[in-house]
């Protein structure tokens, strides 16, 4: 006869060979990954252990023995002798389970007045409000870098693009302060998104609070937090900070990504506008005349993980009831993954915008390309004319397709054919014709003359130092 053993073995099957106890191990215990949080685990610890001896609730004789219990910990598992253990599931039991082989019985006193589920919310809330700090910083770096190049290039014209057909000329400094925008609102996402966090879940205990006498707003000051959270049901089974976390990354990613495809076109030999430097491209094992914009396509190619991380996570959140359910336990990954990704999509970014060779030359020759210059033809008719726009739209329409035909750029036409299609039409026009006349033409707030975009760029200089402070609690 075949023992209980034996016959859960087979239906568990081979992988499991110790039974139904090792495929639950496997399916709950999360150390593999949250051992990520020691140190925030640690320090919430220690907050939460002095604040249980401030209020009277252990005695400053076991308060002292688990701090240093704790901080011998902390060192054991930055000098890699601790072993983890997946049969103790979490960060948590690993970290008590050891301070009890450290100090005994009054390790069992840390727990008082608390459970692993306010306390995973503390050490989540931690680590993802550093992250966001460094994130804050590296793209204050990346701005940077971007206005100090589109300083280089306030001046340097380019064709600009609607449906990636030349449409109008504009600067590249312009075009440059264009990210600068996008990855400034990514900024202040950042910043809104610690603002919101900025609140301390330990003390929220279980899901309903507690009877021992604790003193939350220390805990939430020890810790760095501007206020406790106000709902301990809520407080439990929050994870929106981890979902902005996730869709301010996905947003910020997708703007990585959009300029890295950018930097793709330009750097093909057809645009040549730009030249990527040897750190960030590679060349091709079988054709020797290529250089490979990879860094730029492993950046597009990235925002995918970021975007998948985010529909992860909503996809556990929806539909659960409150409070805690171990189902928020697959929070981590998803926000591991996106911080490691966004990370280093963010170096590997600012550092190709600075090292970036820019061809202004061709840059030039393409933004005279495509008859770019008619919308200012048909400007000028309204202007010195009097024409209503729409005939004058007409009336240049005429002009660019003569101007196809004779196979020449508009500002080749003679004037007397020029007149043919309007009789009011004088040389004063060829003024207007020139791409460089075009762009400083456009003066209008946040138009691409240089005048303006200098303006734009002196704007962005205060704000940034303004800025370099580094996103806190206020
Ligand atoms: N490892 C768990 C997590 O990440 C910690 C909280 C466990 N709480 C519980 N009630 N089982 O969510």
């Amino acid at each position: 006869m075949m023992s209980e053993d034996q016959a859960s073995n087979r239906m568990w099957g081979g992988r499991f060979a110790s039974g139904p106890d090792a495929v639950m191990e496997a399916i709950n215990a999360s150390i593999g990954f949250d051992k990520k949080l020691y140190a925030q685990d640690i320090r919430g610890s220690l907050a939460h252990a002095a604040m249980l001896a401030k209020t009277g609730i252990i005695s400053a004789d076991d308060e002292k023995n688990i701090a240093h219990g704790l901080n011998t910990i902390l060192s054991e598992i930055e000098t890699g002798s601790f072993t983890f253990s997946t049969r103790l599931e979490d960060i948590h039991m690993n970290v008590e389970a050891r301070l009890a082989e450290l100090i005994g019985p009054a390790a069992g006193r840390l727990h008082t007045a608390r459970s692993r589920n306010d306390q995973v919310a503390l050490d989540f809330r931690l680590w993802v409000k550093e992250e966001l700090q460094r994130v804050d910083a590296a793209l204050g770096r990346l701005l940077e870098a971007f206005v100090a190049r589109a300083e280089e290039h306030a001046a340097s014209v380019m064709p600009g693009f609607t449906h990636l057909q030349s449409a109008q000329p504009v600067t590249f400094g312009h075009h440059l302060m264009a990210y600068v925008e996008m990855f400034g609102r990514d900024r202040s996402r950042v910043r809104d998104a610690i603002e919101r966090l900025d609140e301390s879940p330990i003390g929220a205990a279980a899901l309903a609070g507690t009877g021992f006498p604790v003193d939350r707003h220390m805990t939430a000051k020890a810790l760095g937090f501007r206020e406790p959270t106000r709902n301990s049901i809520d407080t439990v089974s929050d994870r929106d900070f981890a979902l902005e976390f996730l869709s301010l990354s996905a947003i910020c990613a997708v703007h990585l990504s959009r300029l890295a495809e950018e930097i793709v076109i330009w750097s093909t030999p057809q645009f040549g506008f730009v030249r990527l430097s040897d750190s960030f491209s590679t060349g091709s094992s079988i054709m020797p005349q290529k250089k490979n914009p990879d860094a730029a396509e492993l950046i597009r190619a990235k925002t995918g993980r970021i975007n998948g991380d985010l529909i992860a996570l909503l996809t556990v959140m929806k539909g659960l009831p409150l409070a805690y359910s171990k189902d928020m336990q697959e929070d981590k990954e998803a926000v591991f993954d996106a911080a490691e990704t966004l990370d280093l999509m963010l170096a590997a970014m600012t550092g190709m915008i600075g090292d970036l060779v820019v061809n202004k030359d061709a840059m030039k020759r393409a933004a005279g390309a495509g008859f770019s210059t008619a919308t200012d033809l048909a400007d000028w008719l309204v202007r010195e004319a009097g024409l209503p726009f729409r005939e004058a739209h007409h009336a240049t329409g005429r002009a660019v397709a003569l101007a196809e035909e004779r196979k020449c750029g508009l500002e080749k036409l003679p004037l007397e054919d020029l007149q043919a299609i309007n009789p009011s039409i004088t040389d004063g026009v060829y003024s207007v014709l020139s791409v460089a006349n075009s762009v400083r033409s456009r003066t209008s707030y946040g138009g691409t003359a240089p005048s303006e975009v200098r303006r734009q760029i002196r704007a962005w200089k205060k704000r940034l130092k303004r800025d370099a402070s580094p996103a806190k609690n206020r």
